[in-house]
């Protein structure tokens, strides 16, 4: 491009040859070609002054004498190319287009390492164990690898984790009482890493199904009913179990009803105001949870979640959801799935002046993972594309597995 000649980062300075033509003025010298130094930066101007004055450089503009500008000119289309018309177009949408400057300039949605939570599997063991379902993802041992991982992690600028224990099957019960026993494997790993990384914000699970032998977030009764009241009452106590241990946010990911306004009471009682409530507000029963519950062997172990999850048909019911939560308290309302829900995502965006998380969850992340690895699909490209769409849909956050590679690339050499 011709005018880059002027800013080439190659030379602080040009040459431009400036030709004066017969009509220069009276005052003007004898015209001869004459050679002037144009300085791209102000670092090198002061070497040595102007060769011609201001009133000099004015006098020849004004006379019509300046320097020929570089040539402008469009090459033609191909051959063949039909000779038209023009459209005679008021808008062309085009044009704010058409350049990467002017495009990062209209740019609506920006991605940012610090709109993403990094959720993150935990086991009791020494070693990390690789999940099948979820290439690159591993639960990860509590005292080593979860520390590595979240070291790397705010290395990129990711600073917010959700834990997911994998529970050993011994400490599950109908009940799940395991949930809120102070030393169990969650409020320990808070322990230890609110110790390493003081200024982290770790966000919870609040539901029963790491800790249910029945493979339900709530208590099933004999007749196969989730019990949602009695399983509220354990919630709340595995939330203050969690706060207890330093944890900043609690997420109910149960759906059971009330459990919001029931789990700030409890907060609040054992004087924990400052611990927020993210609520699963609009959780739907899907099957894009599928590798998630075998990275936690958390399958349920007869029926499904349809009970107390949403009916993926449905659309109207988040507002009644949304409605709730945010009355009971909530300070954060998030969508789960993430991208085959960003209509949902954008009805709570536009009903509630609350912060709305996303869940791009673990059958989102492994259907990009698999394509990718098969070569159908850019996995860079489709990941930061899908994380890109969710916050345009209304997103603040987004839980996804995604984020520390994500947060890598923002953090790296940006490209349009
Ligand atoms: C359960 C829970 C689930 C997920 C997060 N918390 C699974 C479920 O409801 O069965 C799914 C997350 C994912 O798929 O990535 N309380």
């Amino acid at each position: 491009m011709a005018s880059s000649i002027f800013f080439s980062p190659a030379a602080n300075a040009v040459t431009v040859p400036i030709r004066f033509t017969a009509t220069a003025t009276a005052a003007t010298p004898t015209p001869t070609p004459r050679l002037v130094l144009v300085r791209a930066n102000n670092a090198s101007a002061s070497a040595s002054g102007p060769t011609l004055t201001l009133e000099e450089c004015e006098a020849a503009a004004v006379a019509g004498n300046f320097p020929a500008p570089p040539p402008h000119s469009k090459p033609p289309g191909p051959k063949g190319t039909p000779l038209i018309k023009p459209l005679d177009l008021t808008r062309r949408p085009r044009r704010n287009r058409k350049s990467p400057t002017l495009r990062s300039a209209f740019q609506e949605t920006t991605l940012s390492p610090a709109n993403f939570v990094l959720p993150l599997f935990i086991h009791e063991g020494e070693e990390d164990a690789p999940i099948g379902a979820m290439p690159g993802c591993f639960r990860l041992g509590w005292r080593h690898g979860l520390m590595d991982e979240v070291y790397k992690a705010r290395d990129v600028g990711v600073n917010s984790f959700v834990l997911f224990p994998k529970i050993p099957d011994a400490l599950k019960s109908p009940t799940g009482d395991e949930a809120y026993n102070d030393n169990g494997l969650v409020p320990r790993t808070i322990r230890l890493l609110k110790d390493k990384f003081p200024d982290i914000v770790i966000y919870t699970d609040v539901a029963l199904d790491p800790y249910s032998s029945d493979g339900h977030d709530g208590i099933v009764r004999e007749d196969g009913v989730i019990m949602n009241d009695e399983t509220v009452h354990q919630l709340c106590k595995q939330a203050v179990s969690q706060a207890r241990a330093g944890a900043d946010v609690v997420s109910p990911s149960d759906m059971m009803d009330g459990r919001v306004g029931a789990l700030r009471a409890a907060l609040d009682a054992e004087g924990f105001h400052d611990v927020s409530i993210m609520s699963y507000t609009a959780k739907y029963a899907s099957a894009f949870y599928g590798p998630f519950r075998e990275a936690l062997d958390s399958n349920p172990r007869f029926g499904d979640k349809k009970t107390y999850q949403m009916n993926p048909a449905n659309y109207r019911e988040a507002l009644i959801e949304a409605q709730a939560d945010e009355a009971e308290g909530a300070d954060i309302l998030l969508v789960k799935p993430g991208l085959p829900y960003t209509d949902v995502i954008r009805l709570l965006r536009d009903n509630s002046a609350l912060p709305i998380a996303a869940y791009q969850v673990s059958g989102e992340y492994s259907m990009i993972k698999a394509a990718g690895v098969l070569k159908m699909i850019d996995e860079e490209r489709v990941m930061m594309e899908s994380l890109m769409c969710i916050r345009r849909a209304g997103a603040d956050i987004i839980l996804s597995y995604f984020a520390r590679q994500a947060a890598g690339i923002l953090c790296g050499a940006k490209s349009n």
